[in-house]
């Protein structure tokens, strides 16, 4: 019998998937991050394993996991956990999870974000919530508008194209987007203008990161990055977390060189703050939104999650193509 273990308690519409195909399925009993040991002792001798994002597959798993493991489906529309070098040098096929309904619930969250930068939310929410409402204020808690204004994407694939939908046929935001690829469909769709990063940081009123995390793009948003923004910009990070050098942002937010940031991915994830002694850590901030790296977390999206690792390790292992192989563009 064909075994395939699952490293967290996950949906369950894709374990079930996998147990009607008529595999045996464990899944680590603890809901939380599985240790590594126990990462390793569960993964040994199994011919699939569906890891999540918090899972670090490399070299040591694939040697330790043996030579019967045939795909490691992630969890996850990122995969900077998975050693894809090592992966393919074990002949193990890795997948993650891209669908249509993953995406948009990213996109929504980056736009939940925006919306909620922009006029305020938090902030409010906190101010009413404290009792400090004492009647309607021309001047309480003024924000500024979304609709009208630039977005800048950096990175325009998928998960990017879908906020830009929203920016363009909801808010009637000017749209542009930078990164190595060309997106022809957005510009004829929605009338995307590629321009350099500089351009792209210097203009926008809203900045949004859609990149995978790559060496390439580690802290892809620094010092030079922010200087170059508009004092009135926000920024808002559904990605991972590295992609922003995170003392920089800081910095940033101190000198007041941004409005203000919308943070879903941390540098040091767990951790919100890299440096936990830092008196200007990200959580002091009323213009810094931070959400737990949620930008998923839907019921619509984690059963697609699942069901998509599920057909992923359903077709490799019957000797099938993945659906969704994950590559480096
Ligand atoms: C979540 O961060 C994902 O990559 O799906
Ligand atoms: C991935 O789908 C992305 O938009 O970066």
């Amino acid at each position: 019998m064909l075994e395939v273990f699952i490293t967290r308690k996950i949906h369950d519409s894709g374990v079930q998937m996998l147990k009607k195909a008529g595999f045996k399925i464990t899944v680590y009993p603890k809901d939380q991050i599985i240790d590594r040991k126990s990462l390793l002792q569960g993964s040994k001798n199994k011919d699939a394993v569906l890891s999540l994002l918090t899972d670090k597959i490399d070299d040591e798993f694939f040697t330790s996991a043996g030579s019967k493991l045939k795909i490691v489906a992630n969890y996850a529309v990122g995969f900077d956990n998975v050693d894809l070098q090592s992966a393919q040098k074990h002949k193990v096929v890795v997948t993650n999870t891209p669908s249509d309904k993953v995406n948009e619930s990213v996109a929504e969250h980056t736009f939940a974000l925006m919306l909620a930068l922009a006029r305020r939310i938090t902030e409010a929410d906190h101010f009413a919530k404290r009792g400090q409402y004492k009647g309607w204020s021309p001047t309480l808690l003024n924000g500024t508008d979304v609709y009208g204004k630039t977005l800048g994407l950096i990175g325009a694939g998928r998960i990017g194209s879908m906020v830009a939908r929203r920016a363009v046929k909801g808010f009637g935001m000017k749209l542009i987007y930078s990164g190595p690829s060309h997106n022809p469909e957005l510009e004829k769709e929605l009338g995307a203008k590629k321009v350099s990063q500089t351009a792209l940081l210097q203009k926008s009123d809203f900045v949004s990161l859609h990149v995978p995390l790559l060496p390439s793009t580690r802290h892809l948003i620094s010092d030079k990055e922010f200087k170059l923004m508009k004092k009135t910009s926000f920024l808002i990070n559904t990605a991972r977390g590295p992609v922003v050098d995170e003392k920089a942002l800081l910095k940033a937010l101190k000198a007041k060189q941004i409005a203000g940031a919308g943070i879903d991915v941390f540098e040091c994830e767990p951790s919100i703050d890299c440096d936990l002694s830092d008196n200007l850590a990200l959580k002091q901030f009323d213009n810094v939104i931070l959400t737990p790296h949620i930008a998923s977390a839907t019921e619509e999206a984690r059963r697609a999650m699942s069901e998509v690792a599920a057909k992923n390790i359903i077709a490799v292992l019957k000797g099938k193509k993945p659906l969704t192989p994950a590559k480096v563009n």
